[in-house]
């Protein structure tokens, strides 16, 4: 005849494999091998056995906790996939799936990247500014008098509470020597806003690389070689620059430079930026904000540029019209992804 703890087992067995459902299988762990379950409490009893008993029923133990155990695991992983199989029975898999779409870069991110990455291997930094900014930022720091034109409501949006939309991301010159001393070497692209006329070539919001390097010695030199380098990179070896004198407040002298590339369709000169020595009166306005003399004009110089990204981005992509920069279309977009 069978010992007890194998009566036991088998029942547990047919117990187990016959469980309804998960509680009535919890209720048959624990009543088999919970702390007190009948086959635990075997455990307890070994003691008052006597020493040929005690492996033999000490084996027996094992075996109907082990089996027990598998049969309990085994059970529940039945009813764990028939419950993922009731979830999927809801599901109709022969409809055609919603394919996941992958997006790609903005025209005008991929040309921003471009210019940054060629800036970067020159040694230059990225800075940033905010696109809501104050008027000191965007003009009387830069040298702008009150009466500067481009300080009109018809030109500028302000906001009403007398702060503006940046008119150039020549604010981030200015904020990036308000947060450190010289020497500087970065490079700020972003957004700027004009209330121009909106057409074709002109969009109230257009996009702007601005560059800044103040050291000791730094010359007109420095800024032609940079910037033939940054394009020669970009349009290829046999791009033609021409620099032009022109007035900024902020800059003395002052500059506008055109390319002329194979890259660009239609072989014109295209007006790319505005550029020029950091003014004095720059240098001093900072320090005076500052409360140092950080940027001591008698032992500095800089050059800064500000160059327009949307027009290149439209020559080098060959697009028409620069209002679908900013009308999310994708049929446009996916064009460039
Ligand atoms: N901020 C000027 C503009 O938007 C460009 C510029 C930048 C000129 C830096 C000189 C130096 O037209």
């Amino acid at each position: 005849m069978s010992h007890e703890l194998e009566q036991l087992r088998d029942t547990a067995l047919g117990e187990i494999s016959a469980a309804p459902d998960e509680q009535s299988l919890e209720a048959a762990r624990v009543g088999y091998l919970g702390k007190s379950g009948s086959i635990s409490v075997w455990g307890e009893r070994m003691r008052g056995l006597s020493k040929e008993e005690k492996p033999i029923v000490g084996k027996l133990l094992n075996e109907a906790r082990t089996a027990v155990a598998a049969a309990i695991e085994q059970r529940a992983a039945e009813f764990r996939a028939s419950a993922e199989t009731a979830a999927l029975a809801n599901i109709d898999i022969t409809l055609p799936g919603q394919p996941a779409e992958i997006g790609g870069l903005h025209p005008l991110t991929q040309m921003l990247d471009r210019a940054i990455s060629i800036f970067r291997r020159m040694g230059f930094a990225l800075a940033e500014g905010p696109d809501v900014d104050t008027e000191w930022y965007c003009f009387d720091a830069l040298n702008t008098a009150p009466d500067h034109p481009a300080r009109n409501e018809q030109d500028t949006f302000y906001l009403p509470d007398g702060r503006l939309l940046r008119t150039h991301t020549s604010t981030v010159q200015i904020r990036t020597m308000m947060s450190a001393p010289p020497p500087i070497r970065v490079i700020a692209p972003g957004a700027a806003y004009r209330r121009d006329e909106v057409d074709a070539t002109h969009s109230a919001q257009f996009h702007q690389i601005e560059g800044l390097y103040v050291d000791e010695k730094v010359s007109v030199a420095d800024l032609k070689g940079t910037i033939e380098f940054f394009l020669r990179e970009l349009l290829g070896q046999q791009t033609e620059i021409r620099f032009r004198p022109h007035y900024f407040p902020f800059t003395e002298p002052s500059f506008e430079f055109d390319v002329r590339s194979k890259a660009i369709k239609g072989g014109k000169w295209l007006e790319l930026a505005g550029c020029g020595m950091v003014h004095p009166a720059v240098f001093e306005e900072v320090n005076r904000a500052r409360g140092d003399d950080a940027y001591d004009p008698e032992k500095y110089t800089g050059f800064a540029f500000g160059l327009g990204m949307d027009r290149l981005a439209m020559l080098l992509f060959d697009i028409p019209d620069i209002r679908y920069f900013a009308q999310n279309d994708l049929r446009f977009l996916r064009q460039f992804a």
